[in-house]
C-alpha cells in the first residue's frame, strides 16, 4: 500500500522569471562593489559628456556627431546609426542624461532595477554601436559592462545603503506593518523552531534528510505577513513616495546636469583628453583646393611635415604625410568609435583622443586597443605641385 504523501513534500517549485529570494540576499553587501563601481562610473561618464562642448560641436574629433557617423561605418546597426546622425546633439545630451540618471539611481540604489535595466540596454548599444568587431571580445568593455548590469536586474540594491529600501521600512512603519527584510538565522535554529523537523529527518519531505536547499517551509510556504487589504496600501503609499522621490532625485539631476555643462562652457572646451592636430614647430596645415579633385597644394606640405584635409568622397578627416620616401596617408576617423586620431610632429605615432588608441604612423596599423584595426590607408599622388587621392 503506498505511503500516504506529505502535502507539500513532492510539489517543487515552478519555474518563475521574478528573482529568487536568495537573490536579494545577495544584494545586500555582495554587490555592493559592483554597486558602486557602476554607479560611480555611469555619473562620471554623463558628466564628462556634459562638461566638454566639444562632445555636442559636430566639427570636433570627440564630437558625438563624429562618433556615430565613425562607429556607423563598421557597426552591424548601421542602418540605425546613419539615422540617428541628424538628431546626434540630442542624443548625445539624451545618453548623457541617461548616464547620470542610472549612475545616481544607482549609487543612491534607488529605482535599482530600472536603473540596472537602463544601464544593460545602454550598454548593450554600445556593444552594438562600437565595439562589436573588438577581438578578442573580451577586450572590449561594453560586453563586460552589459554582463556586469545583470547580477543588479535580478537582486537590485537590497535593504542595505539603499533609498530603495529605506523608503521601503518607512511606508510600512506608517502603515504599523512589520519591516519585510530579510533577516538571517541559523540553520539549525530553523530545525528547533520547525513543526516537520524529526531527528535530522523531515515529516514535510515524507521523512526525507532534512535539508536547507529544498525545504519547504523555507522555500515560500511561509505565513503572510500582513493581510491582502493592508498590502494594497503598502503599495498605494510605496507609489506615492517613490514618485515623489523619483521627481527629487530627477531635478537634483537635471541640476547637476546644468550646472556641469555651464561649467564646461565656461572654462571653454577643457576635458578634451588631448590637444587636436599639432605637428609642432607651426607646421600643421590645412589644405586648399584649387584644381578640380585636388586636395591643395603640395608645396603646402614640406617635407617632414604633415597636412589634415577632409577626404571629398567620404567628408571624413583625413591626414597626408610627407616624408623623403615620398607621399602617404590616411583617414582619421578612429575604427573604435569614430573619433579623430591626431599626430605630433616626430612621433612615429597617431593617438585617438577618445579612448587612447595607437596607431603606427608607417602603416597605419593599430598599435594599442580598444581599435580592433587599423585606420584606412589613402594613396597620394603629386601632380602639376597638386595634390590627388590615387
Ligand atoms: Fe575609441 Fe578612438 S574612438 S579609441
Amino acid at each position: 500500500m503506498p505511503s500516504p504523501r506529505a502535502p507539500w513534500a513532492l510539489s517543487l517549485p515552478r519555474p518563475s522569471l521574478k528573482a529568487p529570494r536568495r537573490a536579494s540576499a545577495l544584494s545586500e553587501w555582495a554587490l555592493l562593489p559592483l554597486r558602486l563601481f557602476l554607479g560611480v562610473t555611469f555619473l562620471y561618464a554623463g558628466l564628462q559628456k556634459l562638461a566638454n562642448p566639444n562632445f555636442f560641436n559636430k566639427q570636433a574629433g570627440i564630437s558625438i556627431y563624429m562618433q556615430l557617423s565613425g562607429a556607423a561605418r563598421f557597426s552591424p546597426i548601421h542602418t540605425l546609426l546613419h539615422g540617428m546622425l541628424p538628431y546626434a546633439g540630442a542624443i548625445g545630451l539624451i545618453t548623457a542624461y541617461a548616464e547620470l540618471a542610472i549612475g545616481l539611481g544607482t549609487l543612491l540604489g534607488f529605482m535599482s532595477r530600472i536603473a540596472a535595466a537602463g544601464g544593460a540596454v545602454l550598454s548593450f548599444f554600445l556593444f552594438l554601436a562600437i565595439s562589436f568587431h573588438t577581438s578578442p571580445y573580451f577586450t572590449g568593455a561594453d560586453i563586460v559592462f552589459f554582463f556586469a548590469w545583470l547580477p543588479l536586474v535580478v537582486a537590485g540594491s537590497g535593504s542595505q545603503l539603499s533609498l530603495d529600501g529605506y523608503l521601503r521600512r518607512v511606508v510600512r512603519q506608517r502603515a504599523h506593518v512589520p519591516p519585510s527584510d530579510l533577516v538571517a538565522l541559523p540553520f539549525a535554529q530553523v530545525q528547533r523552531l520547525c513543526g516537520n523537523y524529526q531527528k535530522g529527518s523531515c515529516s514535510a519531505l515524507a521523512g526525507a534528510v532534512c535539508d536547507a536547499g529544498r525545504c519547504p517551509v523555507l522555500l515560500g510556504r511561509q505565513a503572510p505577513i500582513a493581510t491582502p487589504v493592508a498590502m494594497a496600501g503598502i503599495q498605494r503609499r510605496q507609489v506615492v513616495v517613490g514618485g515623489a522621490t523619483a521627481a527629487a532625485v530627477g531635478v537634483g539631476a537635471i541640476i547637476l546636469g546644468s550646472t556641469t555643462a555651464a561649467l564646461g562652457k565656461l572654462i571653454g572646451n577643457a576635458p578634451s583628453p588631448s590637444a587636436g592636430p599639432s605637428m609642432g614647430g607651426g607646421t600643421t596645415t590645412t589644405t586648399t583646393a584649387s584644381t578640380a579633385g585636388s586636395l591643395g597644394l603640395a608645396s603646402q606640405v614640406p617635407l617632414g611635415s604633415a597636412a589634415t584635409f577632409t577626404i571629398p568622397t567620404t567628408g571624413d578627416p583625413g591626414i597626408i604625410f610627407h616624408t623623403d620616401k615620398g607621399w602617404f596617408g590616411y583617414d582619421t576617423v578612429c575604427p573604435h568609435a569614430g573619433c579623430t586620431v591626431n599626430w605630433n610632429q616626430g612621433s612615429t605615432m597617431m593617438i585617438c583622443p577618445c579612448h587612447g588608441s595607437s596607431f603606427q604612423v608607417a602603416n597605419g596599423d593599430v598599435i594599442n586597443g580598444p581599435a580592433s584595426h587599423g585606420l584606412t590607408a589613402l594613396t597620394i599622388v603629386e601632380r602639376d605641385g597638386h595634390l590627388f587621392l590615387g
